[in-house]
């Protein structure tokens, strides 16, 4: 794909469900009692994986335009599938399925594609052996393919090492089912649509600072489930907008949720010109619409409690910190290592590619800001988050950028290519 310098981005646009939730949504659903209806959706490829482990475990799903129908069987419903089960892409599905999976009364595999099978399962198969579950990573380095022996599990008290929401919601999932409370510590808060949806769906749970507890064999009954637009996915149109000048773009329909929205914090500090507008509350989580404008932007420190709040939007950070005026830091990330693509590595050889003066820390970055980058080849490595990051620079730089497979962004945003060519005049 190549995408040219812009000379402005005019409109609406409204950014497809949230990522996160549309997985709870199917996850919980299955373990309701009664029919979930869940709106907007993401029809991303990672959450149709989830959907179709759900269906391979004898949960029937409907997908038609507009709603997605959940005929959840309760807590102790699910069955054996025929086969291993595949997440495709999907870390998110990997590691909470895993929390559901090992009470089970039957024996399952996990994998998933190359870039899943890089990744860190460790950090749930841990807390889940502490439960007494029995998870074993099959080629022994502490990553999928996993095969999980179902088996009854024990209440613990657990201090994440890290601030991940998967890792969290896994344990809480397991939880459901344990002999007694299970409880979570987080070093700092990371997203927290599980508890928000548990909650809605009927469970309690007691929270506590960073610390979250769910006791066992909630009764989960259906909801409707109303999915906000992805924060996650907005992240580019709000970087276009402010980038690109004489843009004014309005964002429909925002999920704001606070465990999330740590980049609209960045971007304030940024000198940016965003306004929320239409706040409300839906089945639990905050929106707004968000109304950006070409701003100028200056450097800043981006560090601590703020990072889990926006790790998924770094990248798109990292790329407007490289056409501000100044120098930014990112510190507190490693995470950024072990997601879909080593996004540290990743950002410093692309951004470097494009003329940008940036360099990387074990644990972030340092951009050295200017007027503007220049056009280049861009290696996605299949990141869907470093390909939408590229599509946006390419759209403030100098002449025209080439962006490797560009059809990852299919993960979390399959129109994304034709929302932005719409704004574009
Ligand atoms: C997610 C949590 C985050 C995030 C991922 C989605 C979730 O991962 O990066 O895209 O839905 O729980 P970690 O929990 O590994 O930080």
């Amino acid at each position: 794909m190549d995408i040219r310098r812009s000379n402005g981005l005019q409109g609406e646009v409204k950014v497809p469900g949230d990522k996160s939730i549309s997985h709870r949504g199917i996850m919980l659903g299955a373990l309701a009692k009664g029919t979930t209806k869940i709106t907007n959706f993401l029809q991303g490829a990672d959450c149709l994986s989830t959907m179709d482990c759900f269906r391979r475990m004898g949960i029937q799903i409907t997908n038609t335009p507009g709603e997605v129908l959940v005929y959840g069987k309760g807590l102790h419903g699910l069955t054996a599938p025929a086969d291993t089960l595949d997440v495709g892409n999907s870390g998110t599905t990997i590691r909470l399925l895993s929390g559901i999976l090992a009470p089970q009364p039957f024996s399952v595999t996990l994998t998933g594609d190359v870039s899943i099978q890089k990744r860190p399962m460790e950090r749930v198969i841990e807390p889940l052996s502490q439960m007494g579950a029995q998870i074993e990573s099959l080629p022994g380095n502490g990553c999928a393919p996993l095969k999980i022996h179902g088996t009854p599990l024990k209440g613990i008290h657990y201090n994440t090492p890290v601030a991940s929401a998967q890792v969290k919601s896994c344990i809480l999932f397991a939880g459901m089912y344990a002999d007694r409370p299970t409880s979570v510590t987080e070093p700092a808060l990371s997203r927290d649509h599980s508890e928000r949806m548990l909650e809605h769906l009927g469970a309690t749970l007691t929270i506590q600072g960073n610390t979250v507890t769910i006791r066992p064999e909630p009764s989960l009954e259906a909801r409707e489930i109303p999915v906000p637009g992805d924060i996650s996915s907005a992240a580019y149109f709000i970087a276009a907008g402010l980038l690109v000048p004489h843009s004014e773009i309005l964002i429909q329909n925002v999920g704001i949720n606070p465990t999330r929205s740590g980049m609209l914090e960045v971007c304030r500090a940024m000198g940016a010109d965003i306004r929320y507008l239409n706040e409300r509350k839906d089945s639990g989580e905050p929106t707004a619409d968000l109304l950006v404008r070409s701003s100028t932007l200056k450097g800043t420190i981006i560090e601590g409690g703020i990072i889990p709040t926006l790790i998924d939007e770094l990248p798109i950070l990292a790329v407007m910190a490289a056409f501000a005026q100044g120098e930014t830091i990112i510190r507190d990330a490693g995470e950024l290592k072990v997601k879909e693509s080593d996004r540290i590595a990743v950002m410093v050889e692309d951004l470097s590619a494009m003329g940008a003066d940036v360099t990387g820390t074990p644990d972030g970055m340092i951009i050295r800001g200017g007027p503007t980058l220049s056009g280049a080849d861009i290696h996605t490595y299949k990141d869907h988050r470093i390909a939408m990051s590229f599509a946006i620079a390419a759209l403030a730089a100098e002449g025209t950028t080439h962006i490797e497979d560009a059809d990852c962004v299919k993960i979390s945003y399959p129109g994304f290519y034709e929302d932005l060519e719409r704004l574009s005049r």
